[in-house]
């Protein structure tokens, strides 16, 4: 199940993190989110185990995905997209019409999720992130619309790398 994280979560969400990142948000990063308005804040939780965990933040109608991670040893089951999926979903119904991220360009796990659901390539950050450092990918995903949010279509993106290195 996807709910939104509460403060007894946080020492289990900084785990997945660390395991997820090699620059995780600390404990205190995560706690000053929860009292927020727009946040959105989740975590997915199995049999009691929290695997993973998403954060989406909105500015006006604006809203971008800040963090979405699972946990290395229950990736490959859905859970991310589960993840990604719900936090649209809630981003949408607080007015949210186009949504943003940034992601490294080597992660092709993460890439292809968002392809999937729709996000198109619109820039790039350079020199954005560190150990080690690399640019930023900018995705954008609209949701306005009838169908502007439908999973895209399956065609080759010729501004995407096609091949799959770890992250
Ligand atoms: C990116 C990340 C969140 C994806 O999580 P995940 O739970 O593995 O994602 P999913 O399971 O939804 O999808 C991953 C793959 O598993 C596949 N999959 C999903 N369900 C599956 C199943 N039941 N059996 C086999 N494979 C499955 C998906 O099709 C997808 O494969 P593909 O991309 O080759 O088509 C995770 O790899 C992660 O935490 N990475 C580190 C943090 C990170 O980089 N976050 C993003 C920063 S921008």
């Amino acid at each position: 199940m996807i709910r939104p994280a509460r403060a007894e979560d946080l020492p289990r969400i900084a785990e997945v993190e660390a395991a997820a990142f090699s620059t995780p948000w600390s404990v205190h990063s995560f706690r000053a989110l929860l009292p927020l308005d727009r946040v959105v804040f989740r975590v997915l939780e199995v049999e009691g185990v929290i695997l993973g965990h998403g954060v989406l933040w909105q500015v006006g109608d604006e809203g971008e995905v800040a963090n979405i991670a699972v946990h290395p040893l229950a990736r490959r089951r859905g859970f991310g997209s589960r993840l990604l999926e719900h936090l649209l979903s809630e981003a949408r119904a607080a007015g949210v019409t186009r949504v943003f991220l940034d992601v490294r360009p080597s992660n092709l796990d993460a890439i292809r999720i968002y392809r999937r659901r729709g996000f198109r390539p619109v820039g790039r950050r350079t020199d954005y992130y560190r150990d080690p450092v690399e640019d930023a990918l900018v995705l954008r995903l609209d949701l306005e619309g009838p169908d502007a949010d439908a999973p895209a279509p399956t065609d080759p993106d010729p501004h995407l790398p096609s091949s799959n290195p770890p992250i």
